[in-house]
């Protein structure tokens, strides 16, 4: 009973200490601004203290929502509250001791937040947005506060409706945005921007800011050209025109023709130069000056032309426009002769993904996901086809089908998904420029291997429920740039392995804020390995080269993993005639982990000698036996080298744990030794005129060196391998320090360091110079030499 009521009370105060800022202000969590903006105006109008005096809470709990409201109109503080609720937000100076008058909320909140055709804009898209846009954007910043805002607001919301799909209609509230618009420099409301298609910056709007001046600037910076068509190029035109002539335009982009002339009803220049912005890149515009004589009969009442391309050829070959006093119509009526987006509904979607994951060799699909008019989408999706082939297109109404969207995780507007061949559904976070999405749909339906994992799928595999399935996990926030450059890593890297092998997932942690908080993901991206009840870290670098080596080293591992139960049998062994070296760790060690990918370098470069193993201790999994070898820290690095029957011998590793320094140290315990040459070394072993004497070596490999270049410590580890692997051949090794002698080396000849000559009988003075740098090529080349050498001694 007392144990009931102490929860009771918990649950209360853990309430009250903690309100959730989306639910007290009845939003889900996928909401976008305008949905919060929309959802705290409703509420401020309504419990405004000023409207309850009755009510002595009304002050705190409006404050509340006020507070929830400032965290989550805040990209940034949004962001850290998602992830960490509102512990996350206890050093942020946030919440506001006061708030504005009811008026304030009822009039002033956000001018433009309810029309749909100017895009308001704020800190976080702004750029990815704005600059090097394909579109000509016009931005007005402005305070709820000035009356000059208000006043210009109808006018800029009619630019928006009639500039629709020409330039791009943006706004900002300063009031609600303030570091964007101090980071512009904007001093004064309401100041208007204009940024020209493909640039950086924009240029201030400077005349007066009515419908009609801004409408005229407008048209004056359309950037936008229509061909004069010749008599010439209108003849072979019109020969087009007719139904039974069997060629097509042939051109990437179709052709509109406006047939203008005197008396006749054509669009006026304006509206062709409006047409034809609307259209950039998709159609060509070209204007006929048409009279009695050079015009065809068929056109007499004609004021446009459409005519079809080869490309676009599963539509009429031409389109003659004789009604063109509605522009909206007449785009729309264009717009329908080129290749159709299709709109997918909920089943359609569900159906789609069905055929995918049971053909893997169908086209993918991409879709964008919009609310609200498509007009200006249909336009992109209309000239996608032109940059990426063998990809369905697609649009879905998020507003119609929102529990479909939601369960995909759709939370901003437009945003685009693949739904790949073998089910996979992937979205993009980048931009939403035509070549950006382009470029992301190519690279995501090619890694058919990666797939954004719903909550559900998450679970099971972390809960370890899913039988046989191997995966790689990459934990992410859209906003760390470094996952941004991960994701097309993993997509690279994905494609080198087979699902029946590994799969790899993604999980947004913005919106699996809960599971990642519960898993303890702390800092992006975060990956990993999971194989039944193994999690392995990846620690490599981010790279795709990164993750394969990381895959291959875990399913075909170089390092030799030892445990309690053939330690003994390995490593102790009476007859054992190997060197041995050993790394002790313990998987949460900080040093430990650093040294991982390391010792697989070391592993890998050793792999080619058998008599020498490379292995690891886990000491976390095997307590017993690293208390009985006497492991007292982490990492412990040990040798036992050849010899040490019965773990007699042993070396311990005290300096840098990068794989050159620990790769110096353990090939000073080889058994062919490389010696130190001084010049009377090199010359009584190589120089001398006399017959060879009993002691004397056919052949020297020389290793001209100096102790202050990093090629060099490179190669020396790949020399003293190599020294093994040819240590039956007569061969003697030496280094020769340049440094100390530098006059020698100067007559020898030797310009860089290292360089690597071999010593032949018949080559004594010269000397041949070996270029590989690694154990294995140098092997392979001496010994071709030394066989080709032999060969020619018989022949002679
Ligand atoms: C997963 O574990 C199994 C069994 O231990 C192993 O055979 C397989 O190679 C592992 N796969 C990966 C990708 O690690
Ligand atoms: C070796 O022979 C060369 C020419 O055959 C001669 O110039 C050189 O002095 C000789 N060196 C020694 C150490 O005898
Ligand atoms: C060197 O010769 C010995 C004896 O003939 C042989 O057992 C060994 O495998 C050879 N080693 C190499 C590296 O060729």
């Amino acid at each position: 009973m007392v144990q009931q009521i102490l929860l009771l009370l918990l649950l209360i105060l853990n309430r009250s200490f903690c309100d959730d800022y989306y639910e007290l202000l009845g939003l889900k969590r996928t909401a976008n601004e305008k949905e919060i903006r929309q959802a705290f105006k409703k509420i401020a109008v309504n419990l405004h203290p000023d409207k309850n005096p009755d009510d002595p809470e009304a002050h705190p709990k409006f404050l509340k929502y006020t507070t929830a409201y400032e965290v989550l109109k805040d990209p940034e503080l949004r962001k850290k509250y998602d992830l960490y609720g509102e512990e996350g937000l206890n050093n942020d100076q946030f919440g506001r001791q006061n708030y504005h008058s009811w008026s304030y909320y009822q009039d002033n909140f956000g001018i433009y937040d309810d029309d749909p055709q100017v895009v308001t804009l704020n800190t976080n898209d702004y750029d990815d947005n704005v600059v090097n846009s394909e579109k000509i954007w016009m931005i007005n910043f402005y305070s709820p506060m000035c009356s000059h805002c208000h006043h210009l607001a109808p006018d800029w919301r009619r630019i928006a409706k009639d500039f629709e799909g020409i330039v791009r209609v943006g706004a900002v509230n300063c009031e609600d945005d303030w570091r964007l618009c101090r980071r512009l420099n904007i001093q004064a409301y309401p100041t208007l921007l204009y940024y020209p298609k493909n640039s950086h910056h924009g240029t201030r709007y400077t005349s007066k800011k009515t419908y009609e001046k801004i409408s005229e600037f407008i048209m004056e910076h359309l950037d936008v050209s229509i061909e004069k068509i010749t008599s010439t190029k209108w003849k072979k035109l019109i020969k087009l025109l007719d139904e039974n002539n069997k060629d097509y335009y042939n051109n990437d982009k179709p052709l509109l023709v406006f047939t203008c002339g005197k008396e006749r009803n054509c669009f006026d220049n304006d509206e062709q130069l409006k047409i034809t912005a609307m259209f950039d890149n998709i159609i060509d515009t070209g204007i006929f000056e048409c009279n009695k004589n050079n015009c065809n009969k068929l056109l007499e009442t004609t004021g446009a032309v459409f005519i079809n391309n080869i490309k676009n050829n599963d539509k009429k070959n031409f389109i003659l426009f004789n009604d063109i006093n509605n522009i909206d119509e007449f785009v729309h009526d264009v717009l329908d002769q080129l290749p159709e987006p299709q709109d997918i509904s909920n089943d359609y979607f569900n159906d789609i993904k069905k055929n995918l994951e049971k053909n893997d060799n169908e086209n993918g699909w991409l879709v964008c996901f919009y609310i609200g008019h498509a007009t200006d989408l249909d336009l992109q999706l209309k000239k996608l086809p032109s940059i990426i082939t063998d990809v369905n297109l697609g649009k879905l109404n998020c507003g119609k089908y929102s529990s479909l969207c939601s369960n995909l995780n759709i939370n901003r507007y437009p945003m685009w998904g693949v739904i790949k061949p073998g089910g996979a559904f992937e979205l993009s976070h980048g931009k939403s420029t035509i070549n950006d999405v382009a470029k992301f749909a190519e690279n995501s339906i090619k890694a058919q291997n990666v797939a954004a994992l719903s909550a559900d799928k998450i679970i099971s595999i972390l809960k370890r429920q899913n039988g046989k399935e191997v995966w790689f996990l990459d934990w992410y926030a859209p906003w760390c740039p470094p996952c941004m450059q991960f994701l097309p890593e993993l997509r690279k890297a994905s494609m080198q392995f087979k699902k029946s092998v590994v799969q790899f997932g993604t999980i947004d942690c913005t919106v699996h804020a809960d599971i990642c908080r519960r898993y303890n993901i702390r800092s992006y991206p975060t990956a990993m390995l999971i194989n039944g009840t193994t999690t392995t870290q990846f620690t490599n670098q981010k790279t795709a080269a990164g993750i394969i080596e990381f895959l291959n080293e875990v399913v075909n591992p170089t390092v030799i993993k030892l445990n309690k139960d053939n330690y003994y049998k390995t490593v102790g062994r009476k007859d054992d005639t190997t060197l041995w070296v050993i790394d002790y760790f313990a998987p949460w060690c900080g040093p430990c982990q650093q040294l991982a990918p390391e010792w697989t370098i070391v592993a890998k470069n050793l792999h080619l000698l058998d008599n020498v193993k490379v292995a690891s201790v886990d000491c976390d999994a095997n307590g017993e036996l690293c208390r009985e070898l006497g492991v007292r820290s982490y990492p412990t690095i040990r040798l036992y080298p050849f010899g040490s029957v019965g773990l007699n011998q042993v070396a311990l590793f005290n300096g840098q744990r990068d794989s050159t320094a620990l790769m110096q140290w353990i090939t000073n315990f080889f058994p062919t030794k490389i010696k130190n040459f001084d010049e009377e070394k090199l010359r009584k072993n190589i120089f001398n005129n006399k017959s060879k004497s009993k002691n004397k070596k056919d052949y020297w490999l020389i290793d001209y060196y100096a102790p202050w270049c990093g090629h060099c410590q490179k190669l020396e580890p790949q020399f003293a391998i190599a020294a093994q692997l040819l240590k039956n051949n007569s061969i003697g090794f030496g280094k020769f320090n340049c440094d100390t002698f530098g006059s020698e080396c100067n007559q020898l000849g030797i310009q860089a360091y290292p360089t690597l000559m071999l010593y032949t009988p018949e080559n004594k003075r010269s000397g041949i110079e070996i270029t590989s740098q690694n154990a294995q090529d140098i092997k392979n080349n001496i010994l071709n030499l030394i066989n080709k050498n032999s060969k020619l001694h018989d022949e002679l």
